[in-house]
């Protein structure tokens, strides 16, 4: 792991930068994108890594994804997480009011990133303006820097800097604008996980369900992703651990009952039940 300064001083001004986060994914199949992210992030001789964004419905398992390629890399993983109202310099540097009244500049994931020489990833890049775009642009080209007005100086990306992007292909976002979007490739599509994959990602993450309730939530995924809706395995792991707590709780009700009600309550939907007119 690269050494971690807890500050650096750039012109005269002092920027403190943050932890990364401790994340762990125990990844289960899909190599696929995997070895795709990895190869986008390889170096060829003197061309530089590429900025890859990773597109799936919520819940597929794209912040995952770049969780494990990290951990691959033997890199930190710092993650901004983009909002509508995401400024540009809660990208870069904000400006703080310290104990002593005077300001002190702290960087964002990003910039600790381009400065430590990590992993940086922008979690649902498509939630956040075009301002917000423009003022990286420069670091998602040759480049490869920012400047902060804020703290008005130019922060160079360390050559091991990696960046990647996650966008969920749901409507509730804006159109990325185009320049970005070609300084965004490849795009790594990533799909649900296949049965056997649901199941082992269902088992390996919960202890006190039975198998014969993961295989029931399972089939639940599939049969939804067959027809194209929007339960994910993250909706599939919230409905098992739900209805396993149910079951524990409340001896009046059995296996069937709790998983009706775990889906009724986790999808917040009027799904219907395991085998009622759902799924709609
Ligand atoms: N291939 C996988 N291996 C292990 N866990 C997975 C996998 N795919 C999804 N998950 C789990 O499913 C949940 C949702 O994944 P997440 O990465 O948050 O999805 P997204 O970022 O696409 O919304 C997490 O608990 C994650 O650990
Ligand atoms: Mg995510």
């Amino acid at each position: 792991m690269a050494q971690r300064p807890d500050t650096i001083t750039m012109k005269g001004v002092e920027i403190h930068l943050v932890d990364p986060p401790s994340l762990d994914v125990d990844w289960v199949g899909m190599q696929e994108p995997l070895t795709q992210l990895l190869a986008a992030w390889s170096e060829d001789g003197s061309d530089p890594a590429m900025q890859p964004r990773i597109l799936g419905k919520p819940g597929v398992g794209k912040t995952s994804l770049a969780i494990t390629a990290a951990k691959h890399m033997k890199q930190d993983l710092y993650i901004t997480q983009c909002t509508v109202d995401t400024k540009p310099e809660d990208l870069i540097i904000s400006p703080v009011i310290a104990d002593n009244g005077k300001i002190r500049y702290v960087a964002s994931p990003l910039v600790t990133a381009m400065i430590r020489g990590g992993i940086c990833l922008l979690d649902e890049g498509n939630r956040m303006s075009e301002k917000s775009w423009a003022s990286i642009a420069p670091l998602l080209d040759m480049r490869r820097s920012v400047y902060s007005i804020v703290a008005g100086v130019e922060i160079k990306a360390a050559p091991e800097f990696r960046v990647c992007v996650t966008m969920n292909e749901d409507a509730s976002t804006f159109e990325v604008p185009e320049y970005i979007h070609s300084r965004l490739q490849p795009a790594i599509h990533m799909d649900f996980p296949t049965r056997e994959e649901e199941y082992r990602i269902l088992r390996g993450k919960l202890d006190g369900p039975s198998d014969d309730l993961i295989r029931q939530v399972v089939e639940l995924l599939q049969v939804s992703h067959a027809r194209d809706e929007d339960l994910s395995v993250r909706d599939g792991l919230n409905i098992a651990r739900y209805a396993y707590r149910l079951l524990k709780f409340d001896k009046s009700t059995d296996e069937r009952k709790a998983l009706d009600q775990s889906i009724q309550q986790v999808t917040g939907e009027n799904r219907g039940t395991l085998d009622g007119p759902k799924l709609v």
